[in-house]
């Protein structure tokens, strides 16, 4: 028999791909264009090779890849592009006795280095990107030190990844990046076909459009997707069955965040099968949940402690896939 946690748990992980993919062709393409004339599948030649030299634990660098560099994964963007992650900026070589300094200390040359092998074992951007994505996620949050999580949140094998971290190629591989990268201004440094964006990293889209020269032009890269800003373009000429879609991606997004919360308060209170009571303690516990279910009343769920606040789970640990989630939804 299936467990219900892992149920849940195996609902969790494909819900939100389920959505994601429905979501890529609900949102992202203009109305009008989900015909085959969207599809873009360049010439390996016309691809625009993107670059990003950045440092693990450097905040300006988290942040491009959590939040910016994502987008290209929910447009057609990641068709057109080779994408080429290189951490170990601004590291060097103490040539005394080889180790690696790191300018964020050495924890940030320890998630360098995993994060580079990650690159190395897998060539699948969908999958290094999402590991790194997770890391830097952390990163952002002062929780770095909890980069084992990410394998287990995001089901990625955590032994391949492990045998050449411990090997210590991802060090040696950092010292063939640090050798070749002269020491940076600022970063990240994005590089779009062999020019620097400067300081203007967080507008890289528009570079990336600039410099592709195939056809047909992705949807995004679409001058009045630019101009407007292209998330506006999900609320602008939606039909109604686009609006139904929308309904039922926020409606499932509240189902799984619901189910997430219950299953932490479950496991807190040991439990493997989740009671209308841990729904209860959930969702009464969570700000935006409580207000939204104002007036609902949970059946057997029982009435709400004033004491016990403190030993309920203080924050949802979001599952990176949810944050991805949430990120569609709140554009
Ligand atoms: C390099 O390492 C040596 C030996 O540990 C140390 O004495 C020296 O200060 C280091 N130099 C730099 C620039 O970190
Ligand atoms: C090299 O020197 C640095 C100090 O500059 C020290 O932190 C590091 O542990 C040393 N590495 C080795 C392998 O001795
Ligand atoms: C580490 O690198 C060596 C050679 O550079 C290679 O033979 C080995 O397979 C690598 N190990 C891992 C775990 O990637
Ligand atoms: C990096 O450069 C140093 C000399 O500056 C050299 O000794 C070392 O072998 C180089 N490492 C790699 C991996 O290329
Ligand atoms: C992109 O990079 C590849 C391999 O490094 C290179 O062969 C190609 O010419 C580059 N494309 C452009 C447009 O710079
Ligand atoms: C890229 O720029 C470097 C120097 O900045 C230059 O040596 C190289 O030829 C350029 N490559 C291409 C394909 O334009
Ligand atoms: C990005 O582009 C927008 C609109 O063109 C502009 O307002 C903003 O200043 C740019 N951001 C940076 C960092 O240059
Ligand atoms: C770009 O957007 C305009 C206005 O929404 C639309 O008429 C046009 O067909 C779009 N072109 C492409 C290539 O997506």
């Amino acid at each position: 028999m299936v467990s219900p946690k892992l149920a849940i748990v195996s609902a969790l992980t494909l819900l939100p791909f389920l959505f994601i993919n429905k979501s890529d062709a609900a949102s992202y393409y203009p109305s009008g264009l989900h015909g085959a004339s969207a599809e873009v599948t360049p010439f390996a030649s016309q691809r625009v090779n993107l670059s990003v030299y950045y440092a693990s634990l450097s905040q300006p660098s988290a942040t491009f890849i959590v939040k910016n560099l994502e987008e290209i994964f929910h447009s057609d963007l990641i068709n057109i592009i080779n994408l080429q992650l290189v951490p170990w900026a601004n590291a060097y070589v103490n040539k005394t006795n080889q180790s690696i300094i790191c300018q964020n200390g050495p924890d940030e040359c320890e998630l360098n280095s995993l994060e580079t092998c990650a690159l190395n074992v897998w060539n699948d951007v969908s999958k290094h990107y999402a590991l790194i994505y997770c890391f830097e996620f952390l990163a952002i949050e002062g929780r770095h030190k909890n980069w084992q999580d990410c394998f287990s949140q995001l089901d990625l094998p955590e032994e391949p990844v492990l045998n050449c971290y411990i090997g210590g190629n991802g060090t040696e591989i950092g010292q063939k990046y640090i050798n070749e990268t002269a020491p940076l201004e600022f970063l990240p440094l994005v590089i779009v076909n062999n020019q620097s964006v400067g300081k203007e990293y967080e507008n890289f889209t528009r570079y990336v459009c600039e410099a592709y020269r195939g056809t047909p032009v992705p949807a995004v890269c679409n001058a009045t997707f630019i101009r407007n800003g292209w998330r506006e373009e999900e609320h602008f000429g939606e039909s109604s069955s686009e609006k139904a879609q929308n309904l039922v991606e926020q409606l499932t997004f509240i189902v799984i965040m619901v189910l997430e919360l219950a299953q932490n308060v479950a496991r807190d209170n040991k439990k493997t099968r989740i009671v209308p009571r841990h729904i209860q303690l959930a969702v009464r516990n969570d700000e935006e949940l409580s207000k939204l279910h104002g007036d609902v009343t949970i059946a057997n769920g029982g009435i709400m402690p004033n004491i016990h606040n403190l030993l309920l789970p203080k924050k949802v640990v979001a599952h990176p896939r949810m944050l991805v989630l949430m990120m569609t939804l709140k554009y």
